[in-house]
């Protein structure tokens, strides 16, 4: 259990001695807690975000698992959110990474401070979380925030986050190879993995209160950007007017989101973000079906084999 580190408190430090332990992608160890699966620094963040983070009701939450377009959905509800505040030529997705302008609440906010200063956040507040359902903060479900969960094919989702991963490894770590990623994607042992429960508490969740939950796929946001974007400014509380339609908000605020203009920003090509990461590192193809070029026939059939079992009956397909 060498992730241990100074600055843990004593509760989250009798938990990393006492949960399932199993092997990192680029920290050393992943504990398991609430079903799903942490760093133990992340493990810290998400005990001080359910204990300490008090939501206020017309908060907004993005939610994704890694790798599901977490910076494209950012940038959009940002950009939606606060169209009335900036003009486009400064706004402040053009100097910022996304991942900067909607923090992670487990992640960065409260990953080793107890009482954030919130204070320059606007209204609604917009946070981001990869927290799985069971381990949201109480207050985000008893105050019925809004949460827009989007999730993203699970290939996709693991060839993004193998390359992704690669890019963190340092060189005494090497590469982790396709087929032990594969191996571990598969038992559910990466970051709030397993990918497949982490999806399907919220699909479930979405049916159920589908005015709290919305539910979005990536590959819809890629099919059908601008009718996807009018759904989720509907759900925010802040539809776009026949007149901004007709203005072209919605085009304006698409272009401004889309990869390649996000991609090739300075801020994102030089730029990093206050926890270490080279934001450079949050844009790779930003495509669909990707998982063709690297999975074997073998893989394919078992991820089919997963997904069947684990989305049996729900209606959720890719
Ligand atoms: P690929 O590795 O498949 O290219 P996250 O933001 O959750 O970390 O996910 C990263 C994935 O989203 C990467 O996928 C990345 O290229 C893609 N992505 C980032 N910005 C995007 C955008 N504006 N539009 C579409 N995809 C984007």
């Amino acid at each position: 259990r060498q992730d241990l580190k100074e600055g843990l408190t004593q509760e989250c430090k009798t938990l990393l001695s006492t949960v399932p332990i199993d092997k990192g992608w680029v920290a050393t160890n992943l504990f398991q807690y609430q079903g799903f699966w942490h760093t133990a620094t992340q493990l810290q963040g998400v005990l001080t975000c359910q204990q300490h983070f008090q939501a206020k009701p017309d908060d907004l939450l993005l939610i994704t698992t890694p790798k599901s377009g977490t910076t494209w959905l950012k940038a959009v509800a940002f950009a939606t959110v606060n169209r009335n505040r900036y003009s486009s030529s400064d706004h402040p997705l053009l100097t910022t990474n996304p991942h900067d302008l909607v923090p992670f609440l487990e992640r960065k906010l409260f990953i080793d401070n107890q009482n954030p200063d919130l204070t320059s956040f606007t209204y609604p507040r917009l946070f981001s979380t990869h927290l799985p359902y069971v381990s949201l903060p109480k207050s985000v479900e008893q105050l019925g925030c809004k949460m827009v969960y989007l999730c993203r094919d699970p290939r996709d989702a693991f060839i993004s986050l193998w390359h992704f991963t690669n890019k963190l490894r340092t060189q005494t770590l090497g590469t982790l190879s396709l087929e032990e990623a594969f191996e571990r994607f598969c038992r559910g042992v990466c970051l709030y993995g397993p990918a497949w429960d982490h999806i399907m508490d919220y699909w479930k969740k979405s049916l159920e209160r589908p005015e709290n939950v919305f539910f979005l796929k990536f590959e819809e946001m890629k099919a059908q950007p601008s009718v996807q974007l009018k759904r989720l400014a509907e759900f925010f509380g802040c539809p776009f007017s026949k007149e901004e339609e007709k203005k072209g908000v919605v085009e304006e605020i698409l272009k401004l989101c889309s990869f390649d203009h996000l991609s090739n920003l300075n801020v994102n090509k030089t730029g990093k973000l206050s926890s270490g990461e080279e934001n450079s590192t949050f844009f790779r193809k930003g495509e669909v079906g990707d998982w063709i070029n690297h999975l074997t026939p073998q893989m394919i059939k078992k991820f089919e084999q997963i997904t069947e079992e684990k989305f049996h009956g729900s209606g959720l397909q890719f």
